[in-house]
């Protein structure tokens, strides 16, 4: 496994590489753990065992709209690296905020239609960090498919988006959520809850399923589907805070009711300062 830390060196190293296409790439903020091992398996399937699994590890500051969140985000270099070991990866790139961004760069991707809710609206500038740093990986490891997951189904739809309507020569590939037992989705910020938040978080994975249930049963009417969710996320011991929980339109993105075409629940909910998210697809 090679591990790069400077964008040159990476161009070097892919150069250098006579392995046969394609190329895929798995973008990550690091932390590992099994959401994000499920991507580097499903580009392990795309890339057959002579193609090449690139991963990246990259803390992006300028996707952080909250600077404590930045700060407390998780950095597990080591371990990382062993994981990707492990499980096949044969490229790291792990570069600095230094390697990635001049200081004084001025140019910036905005998506305008499919960020105007969910963590588009609650989080500002986020997308734009993250549209601009995904562009920049894929220009730099000119990968022929990039591998997302559908936890983060916002991000999903954006980036693909992005490839469409920018012309990138690339394919995105998304991955179904990779859950504890508890039902609660895998995160990196999942370390920072306590026993109590760890207790009350697997309410939002019944909640969207409860709400699911309802819709298969019948019910169309969004405020009843969302008042089924928001009442199962509110039920906690130690409290909780819904930052947003919308039921949207699942290509749109834009608010749906009746729910009677593919629509997306998705919710982002503060236990403490952690800030988890969540989807589920209805219809
Ligand atoms: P990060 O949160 O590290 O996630 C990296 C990738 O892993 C994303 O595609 C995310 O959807 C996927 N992922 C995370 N948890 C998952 C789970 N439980 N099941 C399945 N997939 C999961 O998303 C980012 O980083 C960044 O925004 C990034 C795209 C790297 C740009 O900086």
């Amino acid at each position: 496994m090679h591990v790069t830390t400077t964008p040159e060196k990476l161009r070097e190293t892919l150069a250098r590489s006579t392995a046969p296409r394609p190329h895929v790439l798995v973008p990550t903020m690091g932390a590992l753990h099994d959401g994000h091992l499920a991507l580097v398996s499903r580009a392990r399937e795309l890339a057959g065992t002579s193609g090449t699994v690139i991963l990246t590890l990259f803390v992006n500051p300028t996707q952080f709209d909250n600077p404590e969140d930045l700060e407390k985000y998780p950095r597990t270099l080591e371990r990382d690296l062993g994981l990707c070991r492990q499980h096949g990866v044969d490229v790291v790139f792990a570069p600095d905020a230094g390697a990635m961004y001049a200081a004084d760069h001025s140019v910036t991707v905005t998506e305008t239609s499919l960020t105007t809710r969910l963590c588009g609206a609650t989080r500002p500038g986020h997308f734009d960090g993250v549209c601009t740093v995904v562009l920049k990986l894929f220009n730099l490891s000119r990968a022929d498919i990039a591998v997302f997951g559908k936890k983060d189904y916002q991000q999903l739809a954006v980036i693909r988006r992005m490839a469409r309507d920018l012309n990138i020569p690339i394919e995105i590939a998304g991955v179904k959520t990779v859950r504890e037992p508890s039902g609660l989705a895998m995160s990196s910020r999942n370390s920072r809850l306590d026993k109590t938040q760890r207790a009350d978080a697997p309410r939002i994975r019944r909640a969207l399923l409860a709400a699911r249930a309802a819709h298969q049963a019948g019910e169309t009417s969004a405020k009843a589907l969302l008042d089924i969710a928001r009442s199962e996320i509110q039920a906690t011991t130690g409290g909780a805070r819904i930052d947003y929980l919308e039921l949207l339109h699942a290509d749109t993105l834009q608010p749906i009711d009746p729910v009677t075409a593919p629509a997306v629940l998705a919710t982002a909910v503060f236990y403490g300062t952690v800030r988890l998210i969540d989807n589920i697809e209805l219809g």
